[in-house]
This record gives structure tokens, sequence and C-alpha cells, in this order.
């Protein structure tokens, strides 16, 4: 392979780890707050989605009695009386479906109030991530092609 051969693939290669379309909507990390509305006998919304790595901040309001809302895996149980919301902070680091449960006995469908946190995969990070690998690969072999090392120009 030559040389310009070689740095014409592996541009190709990082354009089309950044751009390619991925099978979920990409979503930045960072901090977000989530507000649930709580009523018998659901969660609005329903399905939470973050993106992984994110640092999310969930805030319960309860709209009619007093509901809770309990996240197993990432250790929250928040309890939120009417007019007086509950909030937690953590960092969504697990990726999968995690299931939402009132954790307060509230009317007769309590054990049937549920709702979803959907912690998605971290799109941008996954392409920075993709992308400084190509990057490195191409560098590697250039400087292999060229036979002599020499320092990586700018990416
Ligand atoms: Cu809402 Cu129990």
């Amino acid at each position: 392979m030559k040389r310009a051969g070689a740095l014409a693939l592996f541009s190709a290669l990082g354009i089309l780890v950044l751009v390619a379309p991925w099978p979920v909507s990409p979503a930045p990390a960072g901090e977000r707050e989530v507000i649930v509305r709580a009523r018998q006998y659901a969660y609005t919304p329903g399905v939470l989605r973050v993106p992984e790595g994110v640092r999310l901040t969930l805030v319960l309001e309860a709209d009619d009695v007093t509901h809770g809302v309990r996240i197993d895996d990432y250790g929250i149980d928040l309890v939120a009386e009417p007019g007086s919301p509950a909030r937690a902070t953590f960092m969504a680091d697990r990726r999968g479906t995690f299931r939402l449960r009132c954790s307060t006995v509230c009317g007769s469908l309590h054990p049937f109030m549920l709702g979803e946190l959907v912690v998605e995969p971290n799109l941008p990070m996954w392409r920075a991530f993709g992308v400084a690998i190509v990057a490195a690969a191409g560098a590697v072999t250039l400087l292999a092609l060229r036979g002599e090392p020499r320092p990586p120009g700018p990416a």
C-alpha cells in the first residue's frame, strides 16, 4: 500500500466513523435534569432516555398524592409529597433499561405504577473514540510506510 493510498484510506475511515448513521439518536452527555411527574398510577414521562455517562438529576413531582420512585440498580429511592418535589443526582454510567417503581403506597394500583430509565450508548463519546483509533492506526501505518520515525502531524 502506497503512502497516499494509506492516507486516503484512513481519512475516509475517520470521516465514516464521524458521520455514519447509528441506530440510535445522538445525545450530548454532560449534565441533565429530568422532571418526572407522578400521578395515580403512572409517571410522565413513562420512559426516561439519557446518554450513558450523563450526570442525571431526577426530579420527582407528585401531582395528586404522595408517590415515590425507586431505581434499584442505581440505588435511587425518592419520595415526593404534592407541592414538595424530591430530587437525586447520579451518574448514569450503566447502559441498559432499568425499572422505575413507585416506592410509596399510593392507592389500589400502586404495585403497577412503573416506568423505565433507558441509558443509551453515548454516541459523541464513541465517535470521538473511534476517530482517535483510526487516526492512531493511520499515523502508525504512514510511519511504517515511510520507513523512518517522525512525529505525527495534526489529526
Ligand atoms: Cu405511586 Cu405508589
